[in-house]
């Protein structure tokens, strides 16, 4: 492998390859996979608890639709310049969100302080960091309808004290990394706290220029086949990004052993896995072949 140290497995919205994303079980299921790291989305209710949703709109993880209860709170919006139709959790408060099945009763919605709480019991449990990567979903938006999410996510990280998170020994990169899409948020993020930032990049961005992305942040997150396709050679965009001393975290792993094997090869230094056993067990099957 190219990099220099072993690259991390990371649980993306757990393992939602065999449980449902961003609940409980799915996350400690990750866990039990072994990987070093977990991944979240963040979004905001009325109350302002930080839940871990992909999206706000709550339609395709929940059963809100058969909520008679709820049918007259189905609205449209454009959030971050795209329109959706459906329920969203800035409408309801979180004791709301807690009588929905998500999807089912005993997989109810959490919230950011209890994963928080899980990184922190199973830190201790293996005697090393697990780091954890946290994504704000429409930061803006939130801010705009008076739920300013920024400030309450960094009250809440300093509630948890994961500025202290490297006293457990581990890997620097297995601490708490801030990650979004939205290039304004993660230069803001660059005043306002020592964390690590992930930018994430999708085709969209065109050409990815790493050097100034080492301007504001410690990483980029591009969409794997941004690094390397199946049957193709490394786009170079992993090499690039070393070179400006940004790490490379690739999103997101479906596929099995030979895919996880292609990026490791191409040299990031974490892949985010909806299916987290199977690269673990690639880096399994690669160490072994090292010592052999
Ligand atoms: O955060 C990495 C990856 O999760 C980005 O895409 O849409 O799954 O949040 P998305
Ligand atoms: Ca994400």
């Amino acid at each position: 492998m190219a990099t220099a140290h072993r690259p991390l497995v990371i649980g993306h919205r757990g393992a939602p390859g065999y449980l449902p994303e961003h609940s409980l079980e799915s996350y400690r299921l990750a866990l039990r996979l072994g990987v070093d790291a977990l991944e979240t989305d963040v979004v905001m209710t009325k109350d302002g608890v930080m839940v871990l949703r992909h999206e706000n709109e709550l339609s395709r993880t929940t059963d809100v639709a058969s909520h008679e209860e709820f049918a007259q709170r189905r609205t449209t919006k454009t959030i971050s310049g795209k329109k959706w139709t459906g329920w969203f959790t800035e409408d309801f408060t979180f004791p709301e969100l807690l009588s929905l099945g998500a999807p089912t009763a005993d997989q109810p919605i959490i919230t950011l302080d209890t994963l928080l709480l899980l990184v922190a019991d199973e830190s201790r449990r293996r005697g090393r960091r697990v780091g954890l990567h946290v994504e704000v979903k429409h930061p803006t938006y939130f801010a705009s309808i008076g739920l300013p999410i920024t400030e309450a996510l960094l009250q809440t990280l300093a509630d948890h004290g994961v500025e202290g998170w490297s006293s457990l020994p581990g890997l620097p990169s297995q601490r708490l990394w801030l990650q979004s899409f939205d290039e304004a948020w993660v230069r803001e993020m660059s005043t306002r706290t020592d964390l690590p930032l992930v930018q994430l990049v999708d085709k969209k961005w065109g050409a990815v220029d790493c050097a100034e992305i080492a301007t504001y942040a410690q990483a980029i997150g591009p969409k794997k086949s941004m690094v390397r396709k199946k049957g193709q050679l490394p786009t170079g965009l992993a090499d690039e990004a070393h070179r400006s001393g940004l790490q490379v975290f690739v999103w997101t792993l479906k596929a099995g052993r030979d895919q996880a094997v292609r990026l490791f090869e191409a040299g990031v230094d974490g892949v985010f896995s909806d299916y987290p056993d199977r690269p673990v067990a690639a880096l399994r099957d690669i160490a072994a072949a090292q010592t052999a």
